[in-house]
């Protein structure tokens, strides 16, 4: 049993048969429509829960963060708390997610990342030869103990809403190091990827190590489904997926899958690639707003459950607007063995936390199914 359940039972739940876990998941978090719907099995509602809830928009969270750095804050257990539990306080959302950061186990083995204001991930020195892989060790759980500790916290918190913990996908993680910070069109990247293969597979099987450590840290501290944001991966067509990257997420999804928690696969742009990440071994595969989710079923192979996919910018029109896109994307979602209601990619800063709170209500009153 994972540390955090173990809390759990022992403080909230006397009867302690009620909480053995079945595969690390507590049998109260299986019972969550979040993880029902991973589990393609019935669920009472749609769940809902929004990529990026954590941050952006929320000027409680620009207050905590007063003074901090990003990844200072990511390192910090009671503000990870605090600022994961922030959006639950808002939203009638169906799971958290960790507050944290893809580049959060780079820096914790020692690359010298930091995020930069409005910018994003920055690498001071990229990693573009054989000799800069000396750089990316193995990460072990002594290099992130702020992590287990706020997970810890988090899942005596939240009872039985499920704790989502994440990482970067090997493509995503790969050219913030090799381009050094973002990147339109992940230029160096592709040009490695293309040119030195024998280097790129190397530098994806140590990022693939540093990631499987990360989610199994995460997982062992109580998280409950862990979702892998391979966000730009949509940058490469479906045969370089296959050859260049899919082996090393299949290797990450493999080495989780004893730990029996969901695991969800996004990406942006990925309309061409949502089988192949559904063949990686995702039992969730993301989809963004580009691709209608009954369109998306048809791509990807039975056995998994969908999550997505209503544009974040249709939260910016009005009421609506909003109204009538989230029923399609419901409308759509049913046809998928399992769906998770979220946005298409992550919140945009500028979103109004009312539209967010009042999305989550209809996601839930318009799903709602009394017999299941
Ligand atoms: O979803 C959540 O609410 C949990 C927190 C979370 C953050 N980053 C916090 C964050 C998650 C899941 C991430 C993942 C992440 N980080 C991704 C994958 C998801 C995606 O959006 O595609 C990527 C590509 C990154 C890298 C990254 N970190 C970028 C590009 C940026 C800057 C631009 C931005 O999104 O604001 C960050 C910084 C970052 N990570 C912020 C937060 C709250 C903003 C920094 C701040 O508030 O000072």
């Amino acid at each position: 049993m994972s540390r955090g359940a173990t809390a759990l039972c022992s403080e909230t739940i006397p009867d302690v048969r009620v909480c053995e876990t079945i595969r690390n998941v507590t049998v109260r978090q299986e019972k969550s429509p979040f993880i029902q719907a991973c589990r393609r099995e019935p669920v009472p509602h749609t769940p809902v829960w929004y990529m990026r809830q954590a941050g952006r928009s929320l000027p409680e969270y620009r207050k905590v963060r007063e003074g901090v750095s990003m990844l200072d804050s990511c390192t910090r257990p009671d503000l990870i708390t605090e600022i994961t539990l922030q959006p639950l306080r808002r939203y009638d959302v169906d799971a958290a997610i960790l507050f944290s950061d893809i580049v959060v186990p780079l820096r914790a083995v020692g690359i010298d990342v930091d995020i930069k204001a409005g910018i994003g991930p920055v690498v001071a020195t990229p990693v573009r030869t054989s000799a800069d892989l000396g750089r990316l060790r193995a990460l072990e759980p002594d290099d992130v103990p702020y992590v287990t500790e706020a997970v810890g916290m988090l899942v005596a918190e939240l009872n039985d809403r499920p704790l989502i913990g994440f990482a970067g996908g090997p493509f995503t993680l790969a050219s913030y190091l090799v381009e050094g910070g973002p990147s339109k069109n992940h230029d160096k990247t592709k040009a490695l990827m293309y040119g030195n293969p024998e280097l790129w597979h190397a530098l994806l099987g140590r990022l693939a190590d540093i990631t499987i450590s990360f989610l199994q840290i995460q997982v062992g501290a109580g998280a409950s489904a862990i979702q892998l944001f391979d966000s730009w991966v949509g940058a490469v067509g479906p045969d370089d997926y296959r050859h260049a990257i899919l082996p090393h997420t299949s290797r990450i999804f493999s080495a989780l899958g004893s730990t029996g928690v969901p695991r969800i696969h996004f990406g942006v742009g990925t309309g061409e690639l949502l089988g192949l990440m559904g063949e990686a071994g995702a039992d969730v595969v993301g989809v963004d707003w580009r691709i209608p989710l009954d369109e998306a079923v048809r791509r990807v192979e039975p056995g998994k459950a969908l999550q997505g996919n209503l544009d974040p910018a249709v939260l910016l029109a009005p009421w609506e607007v909003v109204e009538e896109r989230a029923r399609d994307v419901l409308v759509r979602g049913r046809t998928a063995e399992g769906h998770v209601f979220n946005l298409g990619h992550g919140v945009l800063p500028e979103t109004d936390p009312g539209v967010l709170a009042r999305l989550a209500d209809l996601v839930h009153a318009e799903s709602i199914r009394p017999d299941a």
